[in-house]
């Protein structure tokens, strides 16, 4: 495609780590040019400065947000409730909007006051958003001009538990989820400060997480969800663990023909099997930079329990990488244009 003919993209709050991961792959997409990227903390510096990686690979500089233009597409990566509060805005500059934050992620306005504690401030936008998780709601954001991101914990576990849940064969589930330090965000904190970070396994959310709210929204509630995050001593990394009790038992081959039913035409998702080496089952690690989501499995003929695996990047398939997926979707792009980096290895 001629430069000229490449959609105009902006992303907002550029200096986070959802922005940067969105520039690294938004300068090299094939049918979009970078027009503006926002931050007010750092209005006027070159984004190597921010983003190290990127030195010499771009010029741009940030803008300030007050000085956001109109672009074909924006990309929002703000802290939660701030898209919310000025939505008018951001669809009056661009007539594509893609949401990293959870502003949009829930239908029910009545799920803000649950599991956010606010009244959602726009919520006659809420049924205007598709979920931007192309594998569950592919048709829906074919066409679309508004998506919501993904939260990173719930795409590991809506990934893990769909074929599952779809076949009805889902009794309960507990899904532990262990995850990297990046998912907090670059403002520092308490706990991000390293001494109290450096080599933790710190139970976050035992109970409560906002995220089972999405896996519920995308899997229905017909069976029963446990979800327990804890912080591990990771920067990027998502690993769900997800115990599957079920109607009935299955042997470790029909599971393997469900997921590979599901999951074979998926361009992000690979399955993990394999009898040798150490790489038998999903790891986040390899996962790093790359859009893929590995899952993986083992049956445990004592119980009857089926261990589902799924591992990602949260800055990846969990935020900026399922945020470009869901706009190469929405525009009619090829579904993998600008997401073919494999990760690295070792690491
Ligand atoms: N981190 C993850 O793994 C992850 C995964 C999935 C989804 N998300 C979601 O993605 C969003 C961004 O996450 P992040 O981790 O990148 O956060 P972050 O590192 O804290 O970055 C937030 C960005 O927003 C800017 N900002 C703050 N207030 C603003 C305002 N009122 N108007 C315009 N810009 C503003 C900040 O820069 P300035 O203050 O300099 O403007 C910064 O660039 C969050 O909603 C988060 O929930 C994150």
């Amino acid at each position: 495609m001629a430069s000229g003919d490449r959609l105009k993209v902006s992303i907002v709050g550029g200096s986070g780590y959802v922005g940067g991961e969105l520039l690294r792959l938004l300068l090299f997409h094939p049918y979009v040019e970078v027009k503006q990227i926002t931050s007010a903390s750092q209005a006027g510096r070159y984004v190597h400065t921010v983003h190290p990686n990127l030195r010499s690979v771009t010029a741009l500089q940030f803008t300030h947000p007050d000085v956001l233009a109109e672009a074909d597409i924006l990309f929002l990566a703000l802290p939660h409730g701030q898209a919310a509060r000025s939505i008018e805005r951001y669809t009056a500059l661009a007539r594509y909007v893609i949401d990293c934050s959870a502003d949009f992620r829930l239908r029910d306005p009545a799920a803000y006051v649950r599991w956010y504690e606010l009244e959602h401030p726009a919520p006659a936008w809420l049924e205007r958003f598709v979920y931007g998780l192309p594998e569950r709601y592919r048709a829906a954001l074919s066409g679309a001009h508004y998506a919501s991101g993904v939260g990173c914990n719930a795409t590991a576990a809506i990934l893990g538990l769909a074929p599952l849940a779809d076949a009805g064969l889902l009794r309960e589930a507990v899904v532990d989820v262990k995850v990297g330090s990046s998912e907090a965000g670059a403002q520092p904190s308490a706990s991000s400060h390293h001494p109290e970070r450096s080599g933790v396994v710190r139970p976050f959310k035992p109970t409560g997480h906002r995220h089972q709210a999405e896996v519920i929204q995308a899997l229905g509630d017909t069976f029963q969800l446990h979800f327990s995050v804890t912080s591990v001593d990771l920067v990027r990394g998502v690993l769900a663990t997800c115990h599957c009790l079920l109607n009935r038992a299955l042997s470790d081959k029909e599971v393997w023909q469900l997921y590979r039913a599901a999951y074979q035409r998926e361009p992000f998702i690979r399955l993990v099997r394999s009898n040798v080496g150490i790489h038998r089952f999903p790891e986040p690690k390899v996962l790093a930079g790359s859009n893929f989501c590995d899952i993986g499995f083992e049956v445990d003929a004592d119980t009857g329990r089926v261990v589902v695996m799924a591992a990602l990047d949260n800055l990846m398939k969990g935020a900026a990488g399922s945020a470009v997926q869901s706009m190469n979707v929405m525009l009619g792009w090829e579904e993998t244009a600008g997401l073919t980096f494999p990760g690295l290895h070792p690491i």
